[in-house]
């Protein structure tokens, strides 16, 4: 470790804290631009290309579709050293907009409405500081703008097509916006922030028949229903009630007519959970009570549970970075501990492989009507966040280069 006097880290806190609100416009130019602008997952063609020549115009080494439509950033310091990560999303949903806001989507049923736009601006912001120190810095900046979040995939993609291998990251940093919190502060903390998340398929057998003769049938509905039912006595009774576990179904599918008893039914849903105990536990326990009771009752099931994503689990180092940096830039009053979500995001993927820290930028303001949750065709969110969100995520890894030389 290089000794570093507290001069020098005041002078690039005031340094990277000025430049942020001086360019605080041109941050809310681009976050609109993209916001007029929204693509869905792994059809970002025209925000990639916008971030590309950003960053090209940086003076960072840029590599196009990367896992399809990504891209990753590479700028050297001005001597060797440790490489450091910068993440950000940049798809939209299949939303329709109803902000009403002047710089709303301009495609009908398409909108930002999870604020990945938010996260390409912060990120690109942070490179520009970045950029600014390119003289001073011992190592490498690494940006990674990620395709298709919403799918879950984006991650997956980036990694198969090598945006971790050469140079291969000693840490990363992502962000995601937050209504919940207000603009102004940020919500980190270390350990779990995002469960894991499994998709579960359920096809459930009977045999079909006349719904005034059910004796002479095995029905898959009631079957269904029952399972539906215990099911959650897994969260309920074999959970732990100081951990968290989530069985949720979204779809039940049978049937054709209200007096027939059909020959399946298939339901769907999601499972959450943090720790790997509870998700092992739950694995084995929708085998189980899904197995016993569709056969207590003349049926027979088959469980296809998909692993899609690991829990966001924040290293505690790189939380520590985040949380000085956040501190040195907005004071004590503007960093707060969050409550874990349920939620999932891919970002965990990046955190299987190396140590990271993924935190949320308040961006809530009852105010502007920046209330709504993600995903909400009302979503809104205060702009002024944008300086704040890229300051923090370049100190954190101005940092990161420090303390690892
Ligand atoms: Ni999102």
């Amino acid at each position: 470790m290089k000794a570093h006097g507290p001069n020098e880290i005041l002078d690039v806190v005031s340094l990277f804290r000025e430049q942020s609100a001086a360019c605080a416009g041109e941050l809310v130019t681009l976050r609109r631009d993209l916001h007029r602008h929204p693509e869905l997952s792994f059809q970002e063609e025209r925000t990639a290309a916008v971030v590309a020549s950003r960053l090209e115009a940086l003076g960072f080494t840029v590599r196009r579709g990367v896992g399809g439509t990504g891209v990753v950033g590479l700028l050297e310091g001005s001597a060797p050293g440790p490489v450091v990560a910068l993440r950000a999303d940049m798809d939209a949903l299949p939303v329709q907009e109803e902000t009403g806001l002047p710089f709303a989507s301009s495609v009908p049923g398409r909108m930002h409405a999870c604020g990945h736009d938010l996260h390409t601006t912060c990120v690109l912001g942070a490179a520009t500081l970045l950029a600014s120190v390119q003289h001073l810095l011992k190592g490498t900046v690494l940006v990674l703008f990620e395709p298709a979040e919403e799918l879950n995939q984006g991650a997956a993609a980036m990694i198969r097509d090598g945006a971790l291998a050469s140079p291969k990251p000693d840490m990363i940093f992502g962000l995601h916006n937050h209504p919940e919190y207000p603009a102004g502060s940020i919500a980190v903390k270390e350990g779990p922030l995002m469960a894991a998340v499994d998709t579960l398929r359920l096809d459930i057998r009977g045999k079909g028949g006349h719904g005034a003769l059910p004796h002479r049938d095995r029905d898959p509905i009631v079957a269904a229903a029952s399972v539906i039912m215990n099911l959650q006595t897994l969260v309920s009774r074999e959970t732990d009630p100081l951990a968290a576990a989530v069985v949720s179904f979204g779809t039940i599918t049978g049937g054709t007519a209200n007096n027939v008893i059909p020959d399946t039914v298939e339901l769907t849903g999601t499972v959450r959970s943090f720790s790997p105990e509870v998700r092992a536990a739950l694995t084995e326990g929708i085998r189980r009570v899904a197995g016993h009771t569709t056969t207590a009752l003349g049926c027979t099931s088959d469980v296809t549970l998909r692993h899609d994503l690991p829990p966001v689990l924040n290293h505690p180092e790189a939380t520590q970075l985040v949380r000085e940096s956040a501190l040195a830039l907005a004071g004590p009053s503007a960093v707060v501990e969050p409550t874990p979500s349920m939620g999932g995001e891919d970002f965990a993927l990046f955190q299987e492989q190396i140590p990271g820290c993924f935190f949320w930028l308040g961006v809530g303001n009852p105010d502007l009507g920046a209330i709504h949750p993600w995903h909400s065709p009302l979503f809104r969110a205060d702009e002024m966040s944008l300086p704040l969100g890229s300051s923090v995520l370049a100190l954190a890894a101005w940092n990161a280069l420090k303390k690892s030389v």
